[in-house]
């Protein structure tokens, strides 16, 4: 049984615990790394052409207008085969209530049927918003397992609870 867990993660700006500061590592990226510690498998970074701005507010504003838009950003590079995985983490913050559009430019390509599906998304209040009916909609032919919201910052400190939770996950 193989895994794979793909992840969207942002460094630079975000807001903490009401507080905008400046992180070296991405909180979903922090947390994907402890999944496939917990469980082992193969990562891939979602990874945009354009860049989102560095900036908190602008970057806001331009999820916004993704979303809006059901845009599909440009990725450097796509996974096209995940024939080999049987259990997929798909992992992202959460913009504006569901997973940033470049983890659907990926998603939209690939051949889910007979694969298990989690979500885990980290946020600073929302939980995992609508993931789950995303996730529902864009894997097709996917069973979606259990999934885990991560208080943003709370990643660091969130280790225990995402290993048994991937572990659960992919012995369930
Ligand atoms: C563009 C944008 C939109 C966001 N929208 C939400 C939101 O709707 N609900 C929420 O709880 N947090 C929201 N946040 C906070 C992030 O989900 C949270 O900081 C997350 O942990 C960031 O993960 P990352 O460091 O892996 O990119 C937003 C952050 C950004 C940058």
């Amino acid at each position: 049984m193989k895994n794979l867990i793909i992840y969207y993660s942002r460094k630079g700006e975000n807001y903490f615990n009401g507080k905008i500061c400046s992180i070296p590592k991405g909180n979903t990226e922090i947390v994907a790394e402890f999944i496939q510690q917990a469980v082992g498998g193969d990562l891939f970074k979602v990874d945009t052409v354009k860049p989102y701005a560095d900036n908190y507010t602008a970057c806001i504003e331009q999820a916004k207008l993704e979303l809006q838009s059901q845009a599909r950003p440009e990725l450097k590079k796509y996974l096209t085969d995940i024939s080999a995985y049987d259990h997929i983490f798909v992992c992202g913050p959460c913009w504006w209530g569901t997973f940033p559009m470049a983890i659907f430019s990926q998603l939209e390509k690939l051949d889910f049927s007979g694969k298990k599906v989690m979500a885990l998304m980290t946020h600073e209040g929302s939980g995992l918003g609508n993931c789950e009916r995303d996730l529902k909609k864009y894997c097709p032919g996917a069973t979606l397992g259990t999934g885990l919201a991560i208080q943003g910052a709370h990643a660091q400190s969130s280790r225990n609870q995402v290993v048994t939770w991937a572990k659960s996950q992919i012995n369930g």
